[in-house]
C-alpha cells in the first residue's frame, strides 16, 4: 500500500500540470481507525489518488496564499549574509553625529521615534504609523534596534534594511557604536542540533526542509527530516516542572496539567500531515512576487502523532459542545518575544470538540518523545488544518468566543485574491486560514532533470497523498 500511495504514475503528463494545489474535497472519507485492547485507538487520514489527481490541476488554487507570509518575515524571503547587510547602518559623511544619550530622547511619537542600528541614527516616527508590526519596533524606541534584529534576525535582510535606510539622519557617535549588543546573549544560543540535510531558508530563526527526493523516500517522514517553522528561538522547556494552563473564559473554569496528567488520559494515534501555508512559495514568486520566506516543496511531512485528545481533556471540565456558547479555542506557546508575548494561535471549537477531529495534545512523533524543534514537551497537532494553528511547545489553552488576538491569527496566515498586495492588504477583511488543501508536488524527477520514457510510460514519485 505505500508504494501505492507514495508514488504517482502518470503517463506523459506535462510537467507544468504538475505545479498545484488540490482541492481535497472528499479529504475525510478515507479515514480508518485501528482499536487497541488498551482503550487507546489509532486512526489513518487516508487520501485517494483522485485528491493527488486534482491537485496536478489545480494550478489556480495557489494564488489565494500568497499573502499567507508573516509580516515580519516580510521581504525575508532571502537568507542573508553579513555581506550583504554590512552596507546597511555603515557611517555616512555629512551627517550630524549623535550620542545613545541623544537618541533615548526621542522614545515615543510625541518626541518623533529615534533608534540607532551599528553607525547609524535613524527617525522611523513616519514608518511605524504605517507599518503593522510598529508596536514591536516600538520596543527599540530611543535606543538600538540591534538587540530586537538579533531576535527576529529576518529583518535583516537588503529589502528591509534599505528601506529602514530610507529614515537615516545621522551617525552614532563612535564611542556608543555596538554598545548594546557588546553584552547580548544570542537568543538563538541554546538551539536544537539539526540534521545536516535540513536546508535552512532562514537560520534565526531556523526554518528548515529536506531535500525532496528524501521526503519522498519515506511516507512517515523521519522526525529528523521533518521541516522546521519556528517564529522565534526553541524554548528548552524542563519535562519535569512543565505545566499546561487551560481556562474556559466562559465559566472561569481552570485546569493545569502536568506532563504526567496529560499521559493518563488515553492514548490517541493520528497519521496526519503538517504542511506550512508558505510551501512551495519559492514557485510562486516565479508568477507574482511573493513576500515570506522561500520555501521549496518540502515545507510538509507526514508523522504519526500521538498524544491526549483534547476533546477528552475538555470533557473533562465539562466543556462539551451543548455545554459551552465558546467560540474559540486558543493556543499559546512557550516560545515568547521580547515583549514576552507568546507565538499563539486559535482553531473553532467544533474542530477541538469533534471526536472525530483528532486534535490531540501530542507528546510524540513517529513513536518517539517530541524532538525539541517540534514541540517538546507538548503541542497540539489538529489534523487538516494549515501548520501554523498546530501550536508547539503548548503553554496554555483558552477555551473563548474570541479568536486568538495573536500576530498570527490576526497579521498573517490569510488569503488574498492576487489583486491584492502589500500596499492594499487590509488583513481584517480576510479570514484566518483553517484548513489548507493539499498542495502535491512531483520529487522526482527533480526540476530540470532528465526524464526517462519507458514502453510509452514516464516513472514519477511525488509527494503528499496522504493528508491531515
Ligand atoms: N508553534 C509555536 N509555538 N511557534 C511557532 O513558531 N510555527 C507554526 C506551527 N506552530 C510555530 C508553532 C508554523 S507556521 C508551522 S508551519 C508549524 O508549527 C511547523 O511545525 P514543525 O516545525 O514541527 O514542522
Amino acid at each position: 500500500m505505500s508504494n501505492l500511495m507514495t508514488r504517482v504514475f502518470l503517463q506523459r503528463l506535462p510537467p507544468k500540470l504538475c505545479a498545484g494545489i488540490s482541492v481535497g474535497s472528499n479529504r475525510y472519507k478515507h479515514s480508518h481507525w485501528e482499536h487497541h485492547e488498551n482503550g487507546s485507538s489509532e486512526r489513518h487520514w487516508v487520501y485517494s489518488r483522485n485528491s493527488a489527481v486534482a491537485g496536478l490541476i489545480g494550478v489556480g488554487a495557489g494564488v489565494a496564499l500568497w499573502l499567507n507570509a508573516h509580516r515580519s518575515a516580510e521581504a525575508a524571503s532571502l537568507l542573508t549574509t553579513d555581506q550583504e547587510v554590512s552596507a546597511f547602518g555603515a557611517y555616512r559623511d555629512g551627517l550630524p553625529e549623535y550620542t545613545l544619550d541623544d537618541v533615548s530622547k526621542h522614545a515615543s511619537v510625541k518626541e518623533r521615534v529615534w533608534v540607532a542600528y551599528r553607525h547609524g541614527v535613524y527617525d522611523i516616527t513616519d514608518f511605524i504609523q504605517e507599518h503593522p508590526g510598529g508596536d514591536k519596533i516600538l520596543m527599540g524606541a530611543g535606543g538600538s534596534v540591534e538587540p530586537f534584529w538579533a531576535l527576529y534576525a529576518v529583518h535583516k535582510n537588503p529589502h528591509v534594511l534599505e528601506l529602514f535606510e530610507k529614515y537615516r539622519i545621522g551617525n552614532l557617535s563612535s564611542s556608543d557604536v555596538g554598545a548594546h549588543v557588546k553584552d547580548m546573549d544570542d537568543p538563538y544560543g541554546n538551539e536544537p542540533r539539526r540534521h545536516v540535510a535540513l536546508k535552512p531558508s532562514s537560520k534565526k530563526p531556523f526554518n528548515a526542509e529536506p531535500p525532496l527526493p528524501l521526503l519522498a523516500d519515506n511516507l512517515i517522514t523521519p522526525n529528523e527530516l521533518f521541516y522546521v517553522r519556528n517564529h522565534l528561538p526553541v524554548p528548552d522547556v524542563d519535562a519535569s516542572t512543565y505545566e499546561l494552563d487551560i481556562t474556559d473564559e466562559e465559566t472561569d473554569k481552570e485546569k493545569v496539567l502536568t506532563l504526567d496528567a496529560i499521559k493518563k488520559y488515553p492514548k490517541h494515534t493520528v497519521t496526519a500531515t503538517i504542511q506550512c501555508a508558505g510551501n512551495r512559495r519559492s514557485e510562486m514568486t516565479r508568477v507574482k512576487a511573493v513576500k515570506g520566506l522561500s520555501w521549496g516543496q518540502a515545507a510538509i511531512g507526514n508523522a504519526k502523532w500521538s498524544g491526549a485528545r483534547l476533546c477528552d481533556v475538555l470533557k473533562d471540565m465539562g466543556i462539551e459542545r451543548d455545554t459551552t456558547d465558546a467560540l474559540h479555542v486558543q493556543f499559546e506557546g512557550l516560545d515568547t518575544d521580547p515583549a514576552n508575548m507568546p507565538y499563539g494561535s486559535s482553531i473553532p471549537i467544533e474542530k477541538a470538540l469533534d471526536p472525530y477531529g483528532d486534535v490531540i495534545l501530542a507528546y510524540e512523533m513517529n513513536g518517539e518523545t517530541i524532538p525539541r524543534d517540534h514541540g517538546y514537551p507538548i503541542r497540539v497537532i489538529v489534523p487538516g488544518v494549515v501548520g501554523a494553528r498546530n501550536v508547539k511547545w503548548l503553554g496554555k489553552i483558552i477555551i473563548s468566543k474570541k479568536e486568538s488576538d495573536a500576530h498570527w491569527q490576526q497579521n498573517d496566515y490569510k488569503g488574498f485574491a492576487p489583486n491584492v498586495d502589500w500596499d492594499t492588504v487590509d488583513f481584517k477583511k480576510s479570514p484566518a486560514i483553517q484548513e489548507l488543501p493539499v498542495i502535491s508536488a512531483i520529487c522526482e524527477p527533480l526540476e530540470g532533470g532528465t526524464v526517462k520514457v519507458k514502453n510509452g510510460k514516464v516513472k514519477l514519485r511525488g509527494e503528499c497523498l496522504f493528508h491531515s
